[in-house]
């Protein structure tokens, strides 16, 4: 059994990944119901956050269904985070979840997300700091290092580990490497092979099948996997990840009715949770995953990324779903 402090997490568990613009409820809650047994917010800006901006405060939306859930915050400020973290505890998460791998440059360049890599001692006395502030498990979701010459995550976990944290993700890449090339889970494999760390250790980076979820757990003796970018329009990864690891059969793909059924729950909630305007924006880069390899599917697609009502679009994935 995996265990984050007292929250229970089964065998070997599949954790959805924070994803800015993605990972909000309601794609959250398909997740859920096709398998994620751990599951992130968005991440979630502290300076935002102290400032009441809304778009901040509206990511600290949970849901009872949705536990065991985190929320991830980032920032460079030590106390701004920790002033965050208490805002975030006051949503009542199973865990808090620092950021300490966003690339994205208006973010590093603040030494934070991914920019704290090049400044170790102050993120762990960031972390060290929030242990501290709050009652709720801590853990810490980063990557490789900051550049090829400084892939320093075998330290980096360990010093997190005796600070307090309770469990690691780590994306097999460098900052530098943005999302290019191919994650390398062979450091990832080391800091969990180290006889000094006793926390759950979760890795991170291209698995997008259950072949390679199997491969992964094999090779690297992790405790569970993160998954990003191949649940996106897919979230029956999860179940066929966990259905293969158990019975090494593949399960047939979503049929087109469980496809546009998805979908369909995703755009309602999608706009009652945040308008129809941003709602019906947003679902656009899920409709590709939902539907890829259907066939003749060009006309469809079309409609589907320039239609601005909801029920106009609830209409054409009708018509999806009860094409001859
Ligand atoms: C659209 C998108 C948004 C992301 N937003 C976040 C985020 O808010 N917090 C975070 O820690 N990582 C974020 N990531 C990184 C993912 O959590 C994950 O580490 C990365 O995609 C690699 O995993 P994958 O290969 O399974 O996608 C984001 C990735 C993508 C593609």
């Amino acid at each position: 059994m995996v265990k984050i402090a007292n929250i229970e997490l089964g065998e070997f568990p599949l954790l959805l990944a924070p994803m800015e613009d993605v990972s909000d409820p309601p794609f959250r809650a398909l997740c859920k119901a096709y398998g994620a047994d751990l599951m992130f917010t968005e991440f979630i800006s502290s300076e935002g956050l102290i400032r009441n901006a809304i778009k901040s405060k509206k990511k600290l939306d949970i849901f009872e269904y949705e536990r065991p859930i985190g929320i991830q915050i980032f920032g460079g400020d030590i106390e701004s985070m920790k002033k965050a973290t208490a805002m975030a505890e006051e949503a009542r998460p199973d865990l808090i979840d620092i950021n300490f791998g966003c690339p994205v440059k208006k973010v590093v360049c603040k030494e934070a997300g991914a920019g704290i890599l090049k400044n170790i001692p102050k993120m762990v006395k960031l972390t060290e700091e929030i242990v501290k502030s709050t009652q709720l498990p801590v853990t810490v979701k980063t990557r490789l290092g900051w550049d090829e010459q400084s892939k320093h995550i075998v330290e980096v976990a360990e010093r997190l580990q005796d600070v307090g944290i309770k469990a690691i993700s780590i994306h097999g890449r460098t900052r530098v490497q943005m999302y290019k090339g191919q994650a390398d889970w062979t450091l990832i494999g080391e800091v969990k092979n180290n006889p000094r760390i006793t926390i759950p250790i979760f890795g991170n980076g291209d698995v997008n099948t259950p072949e390679k979820a199997l491969e992964m757990k094999n090779r690297f003796g992790i405790d569970g996997i993160m998954i990003g970018r191949a649940s996106i329009g897919y979230p029956w990864i999860f179940k066929e990840i966990k259905h293969f690891l158990r019975t090494g059969h593949i399960l047939p793909p979503p049929t087109l009715f469980e496809r546009t059924e998805a979908s369909k729950k995703h755009l309602s909630d999608s706009v009652k949770w945040k308008g129809e305007k941003q709602g019906v924006l947003e679902m656009r880069k899920h409709y590709g995953n939902y539907f890829r390899g259907i066939p003749d599917f060009k006309d469809f697609r079309k409609k589907l990324v320039s239609q601005n009502g909801l029920n106009e679009l609830l209409d054409t994935l009708n018509l999806i779903e009860h094409r001859a």
